[in-house]
């Protein structure tokens, strides 16, 4: 296997920032034609935004991007797919309602109508779905109703008939089984033999190092410095009960956070916020608004000092 000089892909300083995060701070990162990579990096380190950015569905802020060598403009996931660039998302993409043909060649040029192609894309489908292993899936049937990981085989088929030069895969083998995983690096190591980069996303080091070690000495990679929080807390919430109700309650938000409280009916989340917000007195822990410890029934007082404030209008 050679592996050219220029990159096919290069990455120089790119930062892609979310409000209340800093994803992608300053990255380089490169891959060249025949190279499988594997960039690591910690839940919420930015590897998703990476290849949202290389894939043209994110805008970076500031650095660029090289595509042989060249700057690249993908401003759209087709145009990124009309340089030879396929992705596969960590999020399920599919169109439930539309059959496996229809969602494989979903903005392809086989999508086109007409008997000769209908035929070649069917070919071509039952092709791929050997490939991943799964020649049973009827190319006509609808995938709304398919399991998570068959639902992902098709995603990886789109992937596969789009591949030119570069297949970019985000966690694929984090919702399928050892049979299926095994499978996909089958498929996956033929790929730099005929000249097709790899990016490979996983958190599983095992898998990591198998498909470094086969294909490529220098896959592993830490191109994501850890994530480091940019905005300022404004809600902590220590050891916060009220009774039997609940205890132990910790909690903390960023500016410019959306924080989700989970749980089901009857598990106070409702009144761990009255709480919270001092309509409840607590019988234990503390509550910090912008470090300012609160009183019972204070925060409407704390907030009203930043009149019009959305938080404001919100809890008050
Ligand atoms: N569309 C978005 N809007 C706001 N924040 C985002 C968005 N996408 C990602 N983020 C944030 O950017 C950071 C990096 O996310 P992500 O790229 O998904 O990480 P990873 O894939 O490494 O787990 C996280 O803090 C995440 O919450
Ligand atoms: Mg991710």
């Amino acid at each position: 296997m050679t592996v050219a000089s220029t990159p096919l892909l290069a990455v120089r300083g790119l930062v892609k920032r979310f409000p209340g995060v800093m994803a992608s701070q300053g990255l380089d990162f490169e891959v060249r034609a025949g190279e499988v990579r594997c960039p690591l990096g910690q839940n919420g380190a930015g590897k998703s935004t990476l290849i949202k950015v290389l894939s043209g569905a994110h805008r970076p802020d500031e650095g660029e991007i090289r595509w042989q060598g060249e700057i690249a403009e993908f401003g759209n996931p087709t145009a990124a797919m009309r340089s030879g660039v396929a992705v596969l998302y960590q999020e399920l993409d599919l169109v439930a309602g539309l059959s496996v043909a229809d969602n494989v060649f979903l903005g392809h040029e086989l999508s086109t109508m007409g008997f000769a192609r209908r035929a070649e894309a069917r070919r071509r489908i039952r092709a791929l779905l050997d490939r991943l292993g799964h020649p049973d899936t009827p190319p006509d049937r609808d995938v709304g109703p398919f399991s998570v990981a068959h639902q992902q085989v098709v995603s990886m088929a789109r992937a596969l008939s789009l591949v030119g030069q570069l297949l970019i895969m985000d966690e694929p083998s984090a919702v399928l089984d050892a049979d299926e995983v095994r499978v996909l690096f089958g498929v996956i190591r033929e790929l730099p033999a005929q000249g097709v980069a790899v990016v490979y996303i996983s958190l599983r080091m095992a898998e990591i190092r198998e498909i470094g070690d086969r294909v490529t000495g220098r896959a592993l990679e830490n191109v994501f410095p850890p994530r480091v929080p940019e905005t300022p807390e404004v809600l902590v919430v220590r050891g916060l009960a009220e009774g039997d109700r609940f205890s132990g309650v910790n909690l903390t938000v960023r500016r410019g956070e959306v924080v989700g409280l989970a749980g089901l009916v009857g598990a106070d989340r409702s009144e761990i916020l009255e709480t919270v917000h001092g309509a409840r007195k607590p019988t234990d822990g503390t509550v910090e608004v912008d470090s300012e410890q609160l009183r019972q029934r204070s925060v409407g007082t704390l907030l009203t000092r930043r009149p019009g404030s959305a938080d404001e209008r919100r809890w008050s």
